[in-house]
């Protein structure tokens, strides 16, 4: 017989299936043995009548976490109080058959089919393989695989190339002191803080490029959204008039991302609870006039033209207030807030560059580049860098660049408030943090 899904079985009732996946949960009513089967398309309970047949023996070996296959009949499930969006609560199974594939060595550290974990962060990933066997903490990577797919469908329907550029480099692409050095042979190499030099490459080739690829980050900081490893969502596009059209085209693609999550992860938003509002138009402010607000609206003072996580907590919290927006874009970044490859204002004191805030936190930067030559070696100088060690980067400049910008996007920080996580932790499979390697 062929397996059926856990998902099909609605469509089934009289008829007998084969089913196989985990057991979820073993439980005894008496002498009957309910066994709650998951699949990657659900759970279904399956009892198992108290009888001489070899599938009560082996049901009574039977603990959760055990792999098995089993035969049965679907039967609607008698007085079901079933909810319909969940379609699999209407039926179960009565088993005929039933066959033990693989055990579980050892005791299990806790009991995943809870419907909530309540276990401490480090306990919950450094059990990780056993942590996302529970349905909830299984969820959020369903909601992150809509997120990935969202991203490179809305990417191409703009006609932006999907590219993959390396990760061992000779030299460190954002600067500052937030970068892996790795044993490369004989020589040093870094691990990419970001593709910022190869998709502007990408740029002078195919005009619109995107790459989702890990970034790394050496930054010692212990927050609930930095990690020393994610998953950057970067894109690069060619002959624009400004920065704003960046920020237009990362307005397009966060909409479409959180309407498909929406439309298919409709039940797991329901189940935790998670709301966020899509406004027609990103409202956007100045850095400058962001910091006067803060001040004037929260009594908050800033020191210089620099907001932290506080500030972007409250200023979001403004957007909301003022115009129902769970995001707000920030503009004009001071020069020495930004790497050399942003493009300077015309009095070079800001940058024509943003970052998107969702729900309190940044979730992405990006703006206009330098694209002349001649420029870009003056603002290596003026960043008080050595134009030799830019020496491949600045050969994409010289063989003719147009007006590009871009953006640097994280796909962990997006699924964190999507679904309202306390770290960004929870929001990836096997997190890397200063004192995590493992598991
Ligand atoms: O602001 P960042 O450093 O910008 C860049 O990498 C530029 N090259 C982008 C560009 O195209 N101009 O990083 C971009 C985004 C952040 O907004 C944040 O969402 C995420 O990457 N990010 C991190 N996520 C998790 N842990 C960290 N340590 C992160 N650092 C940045």
């Amino acid at each position: 017989m062929k397996r059926t899904l856990i998902g099909d079985t609605p469509k089934l009732i009289g008829k007998k299936i084969k089913l196989s996946g985990w057991v979820n949960v073993r439980r005894d009513h008496g002498k009957l043995i309910f066994i709650d089967l998951r699949d990657r398309t659900g759970i279904i309970q399956m009892v198992v009548i108290p009888d001489k047949s070899e599938a009560y023996n082996t049901a009574r070996e039977i603990r959760n976490e055990f792999v098995i296959e089993v035969e049965g009949l679907v039967k609607e499930r008698p007085g079901s109080q079933a909810k319909d969006d969940c379609p699999t609560g209407k039926v179960e199974i009565e088993v005929g058959e039933m066959k033990i594939i693989s055990r579980v060595e050892g005791e299990l550290s806790f009991d995943v089919s809870k419907k909530e974990l309540d276990l401490t962060l480090p306990t919950l990933l450094d059990n990780r393989s056993l942590s996302l066997r529970n349905k909830k903490t299984n969820d959020i990577f369903r909601v992150y695989s809509q997120i990935l797919k969202s991203y490179g469908e809305v990417m191409r329907d703009y006609g932006f190339l999907e590219i993959k550029t390396p990760k061992i480099l000779s030299s460190a692409t954002e600067g500052g002191a937030n970068f892996f050095k790795i044993k490369y042979f004989k020589r040093d190499a870094f691990l990419a803080q970001s593709p910022q030099f190869y998709k502007q490459a990408g740029v002078g080739a195919f005009e619109r490029v995107f790459e989702i690829g890990p970034v790394f980050r050496a930054e010692p900081h212990f927050t609930s959204r930095h990690v020393n490893e994610y998953t950057g969502l970067d894109a690069e596009m060619g002959f624009i008039s400004s920065y704003k059209d960046v920020m237009n085209q990362l307005e397009v693609v966060m909409k479409r991302i959180l309407r498909d999550v929406e439309r298919h992860c409709k039940d797991i938003l329901a189940e935790c609870g998670s709301e966020f509002f899509i406004p027609n138009k990103f409202p956007n402010v100045k850095l400058t006039e962001a910091l006067e607000i803060l001040r004037k609206e929260y009594g908050k003072e800033s020191e210089g033209i620099d907001i932290d996580p506080e500030g972007e907590r409250l200023i979001s919290e403004w957007a909301k207030k003022t115009y129902n927006s769970d995001f707000i874009f920030l503009t004009h970044y001071p020069s020495s807030a930004r790497p050399f490859y942003v493009m300077p204002s015309p009095d070079h004191q800001y940058t024509e560059s943003f970052d998107l805030l969702f729900k309190g936190v940044e979730i992405a930067t990006g703006g206009q580049r330098i694209h002349e030559y001649g420029r870009l070696l003056a603002n290596i100088r003026r960043h008080r860098l050595n134009p030799a060690d830019y020496k491949d980067y600045l050969e994409i400049f010289r063989l003719g660049m147009p007006p590009h910008g871009g953006w640097g996007l994280g796909s962990e920080r997006i699924l964190q408030k999507i679904l309202s996580l306390q770290s960004i932790k929870e929001a990836i499979l096997f997190p890397r943090d200063v004192k995590r390697l493992t598991p």
